[in-house]
């Protein structure tokens, strides 16, 4: 084949894939099977290995993405990117019509669904896709070219060679959502920020495996048609994808009956019309958040203008949903007991659903951009499962411009430079204040070793005056040096000394879970001792093995629980003299600490006589306890008798601890007739009185 012909035949097979790309994709109507479609597809991208410098920007292989990474560029935005003036009902949406009469007594209104996406800007020059651009702060966008020409419904090449921009909104359905969002580190609160998330991948492949789509809703050209409902349908006629769901409001409905290929509405019908669309929301499968409503004739739109933020030609009917409006006024960064670095945003105060909202977390970097959010924006905040508050969207920039909030390359606390792991920022000095008093406040919780006479407020004091700066130095430092502190006196050093003191009696499941190691929380620590690990050197041995089935045997345990305790608890290289601080600083040192000082480290047996009870039993505990926070106290008290654990009602259970709300369990022993102890008489059986 010379250059001629291969140029000619990459040519034929673009058009015809394009074509059926279109058929597919933004007209729903299918012209070729899979299979066709794909050794098309298979053809051209082989034709192009062969002849590189013959595939176009506009080539239809472009839509796989690369594995290079990219850098989004920002880019000053050459047509106004304008937000929506906003009415709450029907009243509202009645007195802007009656200004839009006002500027052109004839005009038709167009009904559009607000998509609930992330807004993008399309550039063609010649009819080929250029550039594609975010909103950003509406000055200045991200390019994020390369990611967008994966996404099918968004031409790479127009059915006719115009240079033009339009608007329109990226999405992805509930349902792929739903499916993507399980798999993920983050999830994302909702579809939309997992759409602008994922339009911001440095890696464009990573963006094809997403099934993003497009609806157009805007365009920007040198000769527009008279109307907005003519200027979609000549969209649409270029290639785009028009969303179908989109109605004329006429006052002559019943002469004019489909408007551009548009459903037509009686202006009589329109309260109606909104009312429907409002309740069908619930059924469709992408998220709308209201809808739009636009003045039809173009020249209207000229003489009503526009303020800074938006356009008086339009205006968006939000559907309710608990959210509040606030404004940033700072970005913040916590460093927690892991070294994880987090964004906070302070707003100011506002109620939502039952509660004043004042600190809403954005998790990480990757969180901030997909929101594009700045200090100094308006946000729209809701409370995620109805708990945890979250930034929903960007209503309106800060009026100052303020650029995309950036984390900074130094922990706030220590000032290290900062790693960065995935999605996340990690401070890596674990001597640094924040992470140690993240620490020592996870260790006392209530949960955890729960320290009589030590709360919070006494954890930071110690902490800043660095008598305390590890979970090791509770046991060392001595209380005393408290007194004179603001709020402390003998009484409360005197309680402080016998909380302390009092805690090293905590049994091993408890001071294990406490250490606050990943994956060893309470759970696990509690599969790991019904395994028979019943002290920490039964632990070290089995991580010291190197084989990962010691612990993936467990039932409950799996891979990744098993790799990081295999990598927590490890052996450290040896260390001598001079590295003392560093062996203290790993979890072995800091047992070896706590054990020096007499914590517990291996399963107690009970008394000193060594009476074992409840030697033969099997217990299964069910529900939650007045006496025994966590359960896994009561699982302690348990195994100290000489009885066995265990998770499920089974053919060995023979009692079954019952604490409050524990059905599923209660109802099974019954049936198999297993003896069922409430916590009274368990604690009368402990020689413990209840109350
Ligand atoms: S028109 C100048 N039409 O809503 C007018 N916007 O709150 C530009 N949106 O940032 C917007 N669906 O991302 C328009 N059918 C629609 C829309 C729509 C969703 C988004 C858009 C905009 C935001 C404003």
């Amino acid at each position: 084949m010379t250059e001629r012909q291969a140029a000619a035949e990459i040519e034929r097979l673009s058009a015809e894939i394009r074509r059926h790309e279109h058929a597919y994709h933004v007209l729903d109507r299918p012209e070729t099977s899979d299979a066709e479609f794909d050794g098309l597809f298979e053809t051209l991208v082989e034709l192009e290995s062969r002849y590189p410098e013959l595939a176009g920007a506009d080539s239809p292989t472009r839509r796989v993405g690369s594995d290079l990474t990219q850098e989004l560029p920002e880019v000053e935005h050459t047509v106004p990117v304008l937000s929506l003036d906003k009415a709450y009902d029907m009243a509202g949406v009645e007195r802007w019509m009656a200004k839009a009469r006002a500027a052109d007594p004839a005009t038709a209104f167009v009904v559009e669904e607000k998509i609930d996406g992330t807004s993008i800007l399309l550039h063609y020059r010649d009819g080929v896709l250029e550039r594609a651009v975010t909103r950003g702060n509406g000055r200045t966008g991200n390019d994020v070219t390369a990611n967008v020409r994966t996404i099918r419904t968004v031409p790479l090449r127009l059915h006719a060679p115009e240079t033009l921009a339009v608007r329109g909104e990226i999405f992805i359905r509930r349902g792929a959502f739903e499916v993507l969002n399980a798999g993920v580190e983050t999830p994302y609160a909702n579809a939309r920020n997992f759409a602008a998330g994922s339009l911001r991948r440095v890696k464009s492949r990573d963006v094809a495996a997403v099934p993003l789509e497009i609806f157009v809703y805007e365009g920007f050209m040198a000769d527009p048609p008279p109307t907005h409902t003519a200027l979609l349908s000549q969209l649409r006629r270029l290639g785009f994808r028009v969303n179908p769901a989109t109605a004329v409001i006429r006052e002559d409905a019943a002469s004019a009956d489909r408007s551009n290929g548009f459903a037509v509405i009686d202006t009589a019908a329109a309260a109606k019309y909104v009312a429907e669309r409002a309740a069908a929301r619930p059924n469709l499968a992408y998220d709308i958040d209201g809808l739009v409503l636009k003045v039809d004739r173009l020249a209207a739109r000229e003489a009503m203008g526009s303020t800074e933020h938006h356009p008086r030609w339009a205006i968006a009917v939000k559907f309710d949903a608990p959210e509040g409006v606030s404004v940033v006024r700072s970005i913040q960064v916590q460093v927690g007991r892991t070294g994880r670095v987090t964004p906070v945003a302070r707003i100011d105060p506002v109620p939502i659903a039952g509660s004043t909202i004042a600190n809403v977390t954005l998790h990480n970097q990757d969180y901030v951009d997909s929101l594009e959010l700045a200090v100094g924006d308006t946000v729209a905040v809701s409370k995620r499962g109805d708990v945890i508050p979250a930034v929903e969207r960007v209503l309106e920039k800060d009026p100052e411009g303020q650029p995309v909030w950036r984390m900074p390359p130094e922990c706030p606390s220590c000032r290290s430079t900062l790693t960065v792991q995935g999605a996340h920022s990690f401070c890596p000095n674990s001597g640094c204040r924040d992470q140690v008093r993240g620490r020592l406040r996870f260790f006392i919780a209530r949960d955890q070793m729960d320290i009589a006479g030590l709360g919070p407020a006494t954890i930071d004091l110690l902490v800043d005056r660095g008598w305390v700066r590890d979970v090791a130095d509770l046991y060392r430092f001595d209380p005393e040096r408290l007194l004179g502190e603001e709020g402390f006196g003998e009484r409360s050093v005197a309680a402080l000394a016998a909380g302390i003191e009092a805690s090293k009696a905590k049994p091993f499941a408890i001071v294990l879970a406490a250490l606050g190691l990943p994956e060893l929380g309470p759970k696990v620590t509690d599969l790991l001792l019904q395994a028979g690990f019943r002290d920490i050197d039964s632990l070290y041995a089995a991580v010291d093995s190197g084989d990962p089935e010691v612990f993936t045997g467990i039932d409950g345990i799996g891979e990744r629980t098993a790799a990081s305790i295999m990598r927590h608890l490890r052996r450290p290289d040896p260390l001598t003299g001079s590295r003392m601080a560093t062996w203290r600083a790993t979890p072995r040192g800091l047992i070896a600490a706590l054990r020096a000082r007499g914590l517990r480290f291996a399963v107690e047996p009970a008394g000193t006589d060594g009476e074992q009870p409840f030697a033969g039993q099997t217990w299964c505990i069910t529900g939650s306890f007045e006496a025994f926070k966590p359960r896994a106290l009561a699982a302690e008290e348990i195994r100290m008798r000489g009885g066995t654990v265990t998770g499920a009602v089974s053919g060995a259970t023979t009692h079954l601890l019952a604490g409050n709300g524990g059905g599923g369990k209660a109802t099974k022993a019954e049936a198999a007739g297993v003896l069922i102890v409430d916590e009274r008489a368990f604690l009368r059986l402990l020689g413990r009185s209840a109350g």
